[in-house]
């Protein structure tokens, strides 16, 4: 199984307009070295960059809706028309109800589109284990686009998370995120036990996006 590394591209400035494309262009050329790459894009450049490169594109958040009257909604068959393969729920930066998770889960099941759910807290990652998502990404919210990762401050409590999920949901695999950027971090977060991490201003803000993620993939 391929350790996965999820690039958030949020709403930076480097990551917006046609510096998306761009951007996206670049981390499609990395040397993978055995690591599954997801680039996630704004919401509005999404789609042209899963037309125009191959990269796996996820979506920042989806709304548990199809195709009709849902004025304002992000909808999964869209996302799905567009070439997302996946989508990203209940990141800290976007907090959903656990209603809404568990809703958005079952639909992305049946559009067989990939689900990371986010959590800071160990609490509601069990209960949101007990929906069997694909993945779920524990991100403390006070690291979160800092520098320090969270590797180095909670490791404990990354390895109490692989723990704790996988006695709900065997299937579900378990990814860290919050101030990852070195390949020490990443190292780290699978000897930790986790199945790949979440990245956010470190590769977009980079002088060399591109290198930058090589120099973390080998
Ligand atoms: O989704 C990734 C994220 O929230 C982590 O952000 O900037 O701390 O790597 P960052």
């Amino acid at each position: 199984m391929k350790a996965l590394v999820i690039i958030n591209f949020k709403n930076y400035k480097e990551a917006l307009g046609s510096r998306a494309l761009a951007l996206a262009k670049q981390l499609s050329k990395v040397r993978l070295n055995g690591y599954k790459i997801v680039i996630a894009p704004s919401l509005l450049t999404l789609r042209e960059i899963s037309k125009k490169t191959k990269i796996t594109v996820f979506a920042q958040h989806a709304d548990p809706v199809g195709i009709g009257a849902h004025t304002g909604s992000i909808s999964l068959d869209e996302l799905k028309l567009s070439g997302v393969k996946g989508v990203i729920l209940n990141h800290s930066e976007h907090k959903i109800p656990l209603a809404q998770i568990q809703e958005t889960i079952s639909l992305c099941k049946q559009k067989k589109m990939v689900v990371v759910v986010c959590s800071g807290k160990l609490s509601e990652m069990k209960k949101i284990a007990a929906f069997h998502p694909e993945y779920i990404a524990y991100e403390p919210r006070e690291l979160i686009g800092g520098d320090l990762s969270v590797t180095q401050a909670k490791p404990d409590l990354i390895v109490k998370a692989v723990e704790s999920v996988r006695e709900i949901s065997r299937h579900t695999k378990v990814l860290c995120g919050a101030g990852i950027h070195s390949k020490e971090d990443l190292g780290q977060a699978l000897l930790l036990g986790t199945s790949g991490v979440l990245i956010g201003h470190a590769v977009p803000k980079s002088k060399n996006p591109r290198k930058f993620l090589e120099s973390m993939l080998l």
